[in-house]
């Protein structure tokens, strides 16, 4: 049984988006990119932590010879909205000529994505795609082209599926939205 509501450090969320959409959207995704990369064995990075589950339903659906490392960026900390202040740990090992594939959570302002991109573009890569299970409304501005987008959604705050609210509710197979409405009325 999937609840309808959950309960996370006091803060009410309801059931969003379903683990059966989330199959069904990542299988997409994973077809557009097997398609796009046929002559191309691409380097994955997955963005930690908040991408973890996603990247490895995705990572099973691609070929097995493609590589996959781990990028760190932190920008929420303990809120619900970016602090504007993004902190980064990159691979260590040569990025230059590698095609890149950067596995993103979520992406909203974007702040992170423009930070990830920058540094990395440092590195000379032959070509750097992004692919993000969701985006919020203002991803639609950046600069930077998101070549694979699960789904956009409205300015809503979300966990579950790898994304968290204050280190909870990372493991949740479902994608719950934070309830706005007062507890105890539906
Ligand atoms: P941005 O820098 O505002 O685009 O936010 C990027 C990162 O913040 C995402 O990769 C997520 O890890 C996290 N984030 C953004 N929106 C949400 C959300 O609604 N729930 C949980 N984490 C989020
Ligand atoms: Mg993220």
């Amino acid at each position: 049984m999937t609840p309808e509501r959950i309960e996370l450090h006091g803060k009410c969320f309801r059931l969003y988006i379903r683990r059966q959409e989330i199959t069904r959207m990542v299988r997409r995704l994973a077809r557009e990119i097997a398609r796009d990369y046929a002559d191309k064995d691409p380097l994955c990075l997955i963005v930690l932590k908040g991408a973890f589950i996603f990247a490895a339903d995705l990572l099973r659906l691609l070929p097995p010879q493609w590589a996959v490392e781990t990028v760190r960026a932190r920008s929420y900390g303990m809120q619900m909205t970016s602090s504007g202040n993004v902190e980064l740990e990159l691979p260590t090992l040569p990025l230059q000529g590698k095609h890149l594939l950067l596995i993103e959570d979520i992406i909203d302002t974007g702040l992170t994505l423009q930070a990830l991109v920058s540094a990395l573009e440092q590195h000379n890569p032959a070509s750097l795609r992004i692919v993000t299970l969701l985006a919020k409304p203002p991803a639609r501005m950046l600069p930077i082209p998101l070549h694979y987008v699960g789904k956009e959604i409205p300015p809503v705050f979300v966990v579950g599926y790898g994304m968290d609210y204050a280190e909870a509710g990372r493991s949740l197979p479902n994608i719950y939205a934070l309830d706005s409405e007062p507890q105890g009325q539906s």
